[in-house]
């Protein structure tokens, strides 16, 4: 799980993006506002990385990563794949592009055609893509079942014969089978027994190490990401407030918001874990159509000043390859 150089050229670069989604009055109504999704984000990645993006329900995480593969169109912002702006892309240019990002999402009953042999799954965007066919295609499948750690003789059996730790291993099979640069994985183990959670995490993790592929991983499960992550960014009411390297974030969480978040991680032991002072968010989280004046989490923050009512904190390098958006970090 090393890091590429942070000399190289990013594999993905996303500047000032911005999905907001107009609020209407009834069907046919004039736009009255709008709910702030993703709302002025800006980061990059390096290949073979893997980023956690984390942050409590509502906060556009899914939004953010649908509009980088164009399931959402964005507002505005830019997002290079390769040196590439996607979101200027259209048509066929844009087919091509999105080959080199797919997406794993939570619910694997829903993501697999009950109808089709896992074969048929997995094969089918590299039919689609005219990559392989016939005793090529067969090879390819067999390939991608190992790799996921399922058998061949799969390839002729339907979903529902499947678990639902097996079938997010096909979900993630079919992902890769185009070879892809980046995978977006949102929430791809909330909807799994906690039993196979682990199983499939170490999963994500072997093919970061055998196939150098990049991952987003999207959970509001902090401990989860802290399990596959290279680097994490938490993000609220719309905003990316932090980025660290892993072990960075949680040894020294600058942000307040981290700061909470960590200390509602439960400690495997009970003495610690009773010694450990929990801080407790007051308030609930905003609107995103309404999100509050200056720092957006003034309103529920320990520390918030004057200042922070009026002024946006800009998310800004640390000393320690860390990036936060608070007026008081250091
Ligand atoms: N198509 C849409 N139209 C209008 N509002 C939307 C749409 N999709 C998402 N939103 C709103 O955008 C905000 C961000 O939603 P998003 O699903 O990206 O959050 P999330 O962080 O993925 O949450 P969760 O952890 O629950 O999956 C929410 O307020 C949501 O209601
Ligand atoms: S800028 Fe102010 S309100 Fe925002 S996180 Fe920092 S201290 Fe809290
Ligand atoms: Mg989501």
């Amino acid at each position: 799980m090393s890091a590429p150089a942070a000399t190289a050229a990013p594999l993905l670069e996303i500047e000032d993006l911005r999905v907001h989604f107009p609020l209407r009055r009834g069907l046919f109504g004039r736009a009255q506002g709008a709910v702030r999704a993703v709302d002025g984000v800006s980061l990059s990645m390096a290949r073979g990385e893997t980023l956690g993006l984390v942050g409590e329900s509502g906060c556009g995480k899914s939004t953010l990563g649908n509009a980088i593969l164009r399931i959402v169109e964005p507002s505005g912002g830019a997002i290079r794949l390769g040196g590439v702006d996607l979101a200027r892309l259209e048509g066929e240019a844009l087919r091509a592009a999105r080959r080199k990002a797919q997406m794993v999402f939570q619910d694997p009953f829903a993501s697999l055609d009950p109808r089709m042999r896992l074969g048929e799954s997995i094969g089918e965007p590299l039919l689609v893509h005219g990559l392989a066919r016939g005793a090529a295609l067969r090879a390819k499948v067999s390939d991608l079942l190992a790799r996921v750690g399922l058998q061949p003789e799969h390839a002729d059996r339907y979903p529902p014969e499947f678990s639902g730790g097996q079938r997010q291993r096909l979900v993630i099979a079919r992902a890769l089978a185009l070879s892809p640069d980046l995978v977006i994985c949102d929430e791809p183990v909330s909807a799994l027994d906690v039993s196979v959670r682990g199983q499939i995490l170490n999963l994500l993790l072997e093919l970061q190490r055998s196939l150098g592929t990049a991952f987003l991983f999207i959970s509001h499960d902090l401990s989860v990401v802290r399990h596959v992550s290279d680097r994490i960014a938490v993000m609220y009411l719309g905003r990316i407030v932090e980025i660290a390297p892993r072990d960075t974030l949680f040894a020294r969480p600058r942000h307040p918001y981290t700061q909470a978040l960590i200390s509602a991680i439960p400690l495997p032991d009970p003495k610690a874990q009773r010694a450990r002072r929990r801080i407790i968010l007051s308030g609930e989280i905003p609107s995103p159509a309404r999100p509050p004046s200056g720092c957006s989490f003034h309103t529920r923050c320990p520390l918030a000043t004057e200042r922070c009512r009026t002024e946006i904190p800009v998310l800004a390098p640390a000393t320690d390859g860390s990036q936060v958006a608070c007026h008081l970090a250091t």
